[in-house]
């Protein structure tokens, strides 16, 4: 099988790094997207330490005019997209009292806008060919949280946005899914207070975090070029939390 060509957003930390590095072992060229280059770079050398073959590109995806560009340069690196890892994410939990307008629209910007914005540029390249893969990282916490209500919006957005789109391509040899990881270990979730993750951690069935490398799995299923009749579709990574009711922390 040809190498394929794979951009990961927010591939500079966290599940998205797991997400390249798996990939830069694999059948893909790795597109490492993000604003941190010193991190960006020192991905994509150890994914060519590895033998494999990878690129950073510094982008904030949640601005248009930074995703065309991204994938002006991926098209001028590459000369195609077939898959697309939705990932770049970030959280600012306040109780709706506390929550300022701009932490509403940051947090959707990054989140959910720039979900947008990368699936309308990746979308125009696979529908040329009628080849693509689009696997958008939403959350568990789509389902609600207390002190999560722009976090979860955003989350529930992308799920939302998903299904849609799952629908539009479907007839273009695209498939559109997601992955609603629970608490993963990553600087995001180690970003949570003491009391946050203590009423989760008692809310897990499993009592544990997760790794990223459970998110990965996920990731690669969706991204298999076999795996064409699975579109639409989420699957929680969370130890069995999105079974239970929605919670508060
Ligand atoms: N960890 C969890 O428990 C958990 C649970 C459910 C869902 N998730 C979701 O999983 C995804 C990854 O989270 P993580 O836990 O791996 O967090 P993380 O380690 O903080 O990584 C977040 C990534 O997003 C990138 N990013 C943030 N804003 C960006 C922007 N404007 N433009 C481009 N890149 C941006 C960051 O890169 P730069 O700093 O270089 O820009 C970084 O690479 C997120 O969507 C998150 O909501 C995580």
């Amino acid at each position: 099988m040809e190498e394929q060509v794979a951009v990961i957003t927010g591939s500079t930390s966290g599940i998205g790094e797991d997400i390249a590095v798996k990939f830069g072992q694999g059948n893909y060229k790795v597109v490492v997207v993000g604003r941190n280059i010193e991190r960006g770079n020192r991905i994509v050398d150890s994914i060519k330490a590895g033998g494999g073959e990878a690129i950073f590109v510094q982008s904030d995806v949640s601005q248009a005019r930074e995703c065309e560009a991204l994938f002006r340069k991926v098209l001028s690196t590459y000369g195609t997209v077939d898959i697309l890892v939705n990932n770049a994410g970030t959280m600012r939990n306040r109780p709706i009292t506390e929550m300022e307008e701009e932490d509403w629209d940051d947090i959707l910007e990054v989140n959910l806008k720039s979900y947008f914005l990368c699936c309308k540029e990746a979308i125009k390249i696979m529908k040329e060919k009628g080849y693509g893969r689009i696997i958008n990282i939403s959350s568990r916490g789509w389902l609600g949280g207390t002190a999560q209500s722009n976090y979860a919006a955003s989350k529930g957005g992308i799920v939302s946005l998903t299904r849609s789109l799952a629908l539009e391509t479907a007839r273009m040899g695209i498939t559109v899914n997601c992955v609603a990881p629970g608490m993963i270990d990553t600087p995001l979730h180690q970003q949570s207070t003491e009391e946050e993750v203590s009423f989760r951690m008692n809310s897990q069935p499993m009592g544990k975090v997760g790794t990223p490398r459970q998110v990965t799995n996920i990731v690669e299923y969706f991204a298999d070029e076999e795996n064409w009749f699975t579109t639409g579709q989420v699957i929680y990574v969370c130890g069995g939390m999105s079974v239970l009711a929605s919670l508060s922390s």
